[in-house]
């Protein structure tokens, strides 16, 4: 058994289990929604639980309550080991631990009240939006100071991503929440029209590339060598592409605009940028997968690794669909349509949940001094299950998603539209079935999860918590 508390690990383990707690909620409203789209009449006729509503409830929840609780845990996780020190300023990090909890309780409050912004991502209003912007700074400060007081010389890559997501984050959410307060829950944005727009989407996009994917980088950055017990594959690439990637990035969101009123070189500017994108995407999957040369073997016996190399790979599909999905010609067939949702979700479940299982699954024994999970056969059921779940999610929209494009733009020889609007919802509905199917296959196995994870955790009463210092200089 290890010794428990050589680091700050009191707020890690508070917020993986925020972590799981908020996957679980969170996929279980977006199962309702899957359910909702298919059978409507579970909208009950009660506004609170209408689709509207309920589905920035999802977005938020699996957002930022699940992957943000991840974050901050594998952030605060990795930061204190790589740099050899504990955690700067603990009390600010027990404030961001409750800040950003109250914040998610408020969310779950106000946006079935219909309590909305309207901007997507960005729903919540101005006193949450100030309280968040709280918590950022403070989480900023304590992982800064983390860094600053470490005992290392060098600064490993994994905080590199994490550091790159704080400060982007904080810039993203303070412009793009930038109101004019007219009561306590309404407010009016102080940009307009076609730059609102471009603010909203400049936002929008990078909560994509730095909310779920730079930070989510850092985690795999530092998990996966630890799992595979190898070296990152070059280091040298894992610098490269995370300039790169951070240059980037922030230039690609005209691409959620394209044939709007915002001017035509700027749509063609993201198009141009999110193609480029591709390159900086693939060198880090390819690093973290090729990590595990020389010990592929692992993956028969470790399902943990199993869920990060699976995680990669999706995080390769989506970063190759995306830029393929930003082409104006492209997006004139896929916008509006399920493929979206697709992509989506092959990124979300497939990359952001996937690695976030993993890193979770590796560390929650450390974290509470046991040798392993409770049970390595449900960590293996889990791997399946889920994998299953995505599959099926995704293959339906995209098979939908390209369908609905198809028949939105069918036209007669006399140019009159082939289909009625309400063929093609006809159309979708064993799609919309099939989606559910894999998302109630993707949230059975998080509850597998839970459960693993409390087992492994009642398993851990009675042992000792001893406080030891920090290792000295490596
Ligand atoms: C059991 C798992 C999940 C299910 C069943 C599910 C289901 C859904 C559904 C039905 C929608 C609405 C689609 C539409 O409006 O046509 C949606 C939207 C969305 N979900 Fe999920 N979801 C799940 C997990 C996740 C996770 C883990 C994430 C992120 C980490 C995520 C992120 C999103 C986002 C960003 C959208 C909005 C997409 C857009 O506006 O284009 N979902 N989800
Ligand atoms: C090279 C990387 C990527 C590029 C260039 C890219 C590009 C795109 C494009 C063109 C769209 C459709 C915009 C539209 O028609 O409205 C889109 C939507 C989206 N992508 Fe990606 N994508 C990338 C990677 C990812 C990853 C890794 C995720 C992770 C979860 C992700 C999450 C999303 C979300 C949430 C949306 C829906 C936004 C909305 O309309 O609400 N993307 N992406």
């Amino acid at each position: 058994m290890q010794p428990r508390d050589t680091y700050n690990d009191r707020v890690v383990r508070q917020f993986t289990i925020a972590t799981i707690v908020w996957g679980v909620v969170g996929m279980a409203v977006g199962l309702l929604l899957a359910a909702q789209l298919a059978w409507p009449s579970l909208n009950f006729g009660v506004p609170w639980l209408s689709y509207g509503r309920l589905r920035p409830l999802h977005t938020n929840a699996v957002i930022f309550a699940f992957g943000g609780s991840g974050l901050f845990a594998t952030a605060y996780y990795v930061v204190q080991r790589t740099c050899h020190v504990r955690l700067f300023a603990e009390k600010l990090a027990a404030f961001t631990f409750w800040g950003w909890q109250l914040a998610i309780v408020l969310a779950v409050v106000t946006l079935p009240l219909g309590l909305t912004q309207g901007k997507e991502y960005a729903e919540l209003i101005w006193p949450i939006d100030i309280l968040i912007a709280a918590v950022w700074v403070a989480y900023a400060i304590v992982f800064f100071g983390t860094i600053a007081t470490r005992r290392v010389k060098h600064i490993y890559v994994a905080n590199w991503f994490y550091g790159g997501f704080i400060l982007a984050v904080a810039v993203l959410h303070i412009v793009n929440s930038i109101a004019i307060p007219v009561s306590l829950t309404e407010s009016y944005p102080v940009y307009a029209g076609a730059v609102d727009a471009m603010v909203q989407w400049w936002y929008g996009h990078n909560a994509v590339g730095f909310f779920l994917t730079a930070g989510f980088l850092g985690i795999m950055y530092y998990y996966v060598p630890k799992q595979a017990q190898r070296p990152i594959y070059s280091y040298r690439l894992s610098v490269v592409h995370f300039w790169a990637l951070i240059s980037i990035y922030m230039w690609a969101g005209p691409h959620h605009l394209h044939y709007t009123a915002l001017p035509d070189w700027a749509q063609s500017l993201g198009m141009v940028f999110s193609l480029i994108l591709l390159a900086p995407s693939w060198g880090g999957m390819i690093n973290g997968i090729m990590t595990l040369s020389g010990a592929w073997h692992k993956l028969r016996t470790d399902p943990i690794l199993k869920f990060m190399i699976v995680s990669l790979s999706f995080y390769g599909m989506a970063t190759f669909e995306g830029p393929m999905m930003s082409i104006k010609t492209v997006n004139a067939l896929s916008h509006y349509t399920d493929w979206t949702i697709g992509h989506v979700h092959a990124g979300a479940l497939g990359w952001v949940a996937f690695i976030t299982i993993g890193a979770i699954y590796s560390m929650l024994p450390r974290l509470y001094g046991v040798e392993r999970m409770h049970s390595i056969k449900a960590i293996d059921a889990h791997f399946w299950i889920a994998t299953i779940g995505i599959v099926l999610y995704i293959a339906a929209m995209w098979i939908a998603g390209v369908m609905q494009g198809l028949m939105w733009r069918a036209t007669n020889p006399d140019g009159t539209l082939t289909y009625t609007f309400i063929e093609s919802v006809r159309q979708t509905y064993p799609y919309y079935v099939t989606r559910f199917v894999g998302g109630l296959l993707f949230l059975a196995g998080m509850g597998l999860m839970a459960w693993n994870a409390w087992k492994t955790i009642a398993q851990s009463r009675g042992v000792p918590v001893v406080r030891i210092p920090a290792p000295a200089h490596a």
